[in-house]
């Protein structure tokens, strides 16, 4: 119940799904939490769910692809709760697409999202955690940051890349005692999904060992180990949580 006792935690896409599930365990972990969504109304309500379930947490209405937004965000952690311990780069969007059928406009609008919004959110949390004394960063990457899939093009570009930030920021700031990681979860059951065509989302089913989407708190429950003490000694690391599937 205390793994993140009193660790102030910004958790971005906080209004849904991964983001959702993984506010609430940290909340009941007790961590303070940011719930921060560019869908503020959704945000809110992760809040308030935390706050009536005895939680402490604020909401704030971020787009991680703007630095304002960013830079508010963690000025509003700051303001509220004094610091910043964990950071979950979680918000993401998926498009499907090939070289031919994604448009320009959708390819930058993943990567402003996907990829710009954890390097921003980093940019303005790193700061706080070195002068802390440390602190834990987790990104959700995805199967597609580790494999090619067919019609996602953009959304895997970015996945990927996600990766290489992680382990370029583990190496920059793992004298300040600053970790970071990334989880590549395989399918979990979010509203995401509705942006993936039923062909293509049964035979991901199909190839994954355990023949079933994850419920998001499968997923929060890696994130939360990461975000704790208990990982300690791990940075610059990818945890797959896919029930399987890049397994054969
Ligand atoms: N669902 C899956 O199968 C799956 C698999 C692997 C990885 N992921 C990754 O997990 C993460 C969470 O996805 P999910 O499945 O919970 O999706 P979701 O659609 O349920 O939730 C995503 C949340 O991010 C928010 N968001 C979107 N754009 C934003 C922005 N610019 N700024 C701030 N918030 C924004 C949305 O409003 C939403 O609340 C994403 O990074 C996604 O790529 C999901």
């Amino acid at each position: 119940m205390n793994r993140l006792r009193d660790k102030v935690a910004i958790v971005t896409g906080a209004g849904s799904g991964l983001g959702e599930a993984t506010a609430k365990l940290f909340a009941d972990e007790g961590a303070k939490v940011v719930a921060a969504d560019i869908n503020y109304q959704s945000a809110q309500a992760t809040a308030a769910a935390i706050v009536a379930a005895g939680g402490r947490a604020i909401a704030t209405h971020t787009d991680v692809g703007a630095a304002a937004d960013c830079e508010k965000m963690v000025a509003a952690t700051v303001e509220r709760f004094g610091t910043v311990d964990i950071l979950v780069n979680n918000a993401g969007i998926l498009t499907m697409g090939t070289a031919l059928t994604l448009t320009e406009a959708q390819w930058d609008r993943m990567h402003a999202v996907n990829l710009k919004g954890a390097f921003l959110c980093s940019k303005f949390v790193i700061p706080h955690m070195q002068a802390a004394g440390g602190g834990s960063i987790v990104c959700i990457s995805s199967i597609s940051g580790v494999i090619g899939q067919r019609q996602m093009i953009g959304y895997n570009a970015t996945k990927h890349a996600v990766i290489g930030l992680v382990r370029c920021l583990a190496l920059d700031f793992a004298d300040d005692n600053i970790r970071v990681n990334a989880v590549c979860p395989g399918t979990i059951d979010t509203p995401l999904l509705a942006n993936v065509s039923a062909e293509d989302l049964e035979l991901s089913l199909a190839n994954t060992m355990m023949k079933r989407a994850a419920d998001p708190r499968e997923v929060a429950q890696t994130v939360l180990h990461l975000a704790s003490d208990e990982a300690s000694f791990t940075t610059g690391a990818l945890f797959l949580v896919d029930g399987g599937q890049t397994a054969m």
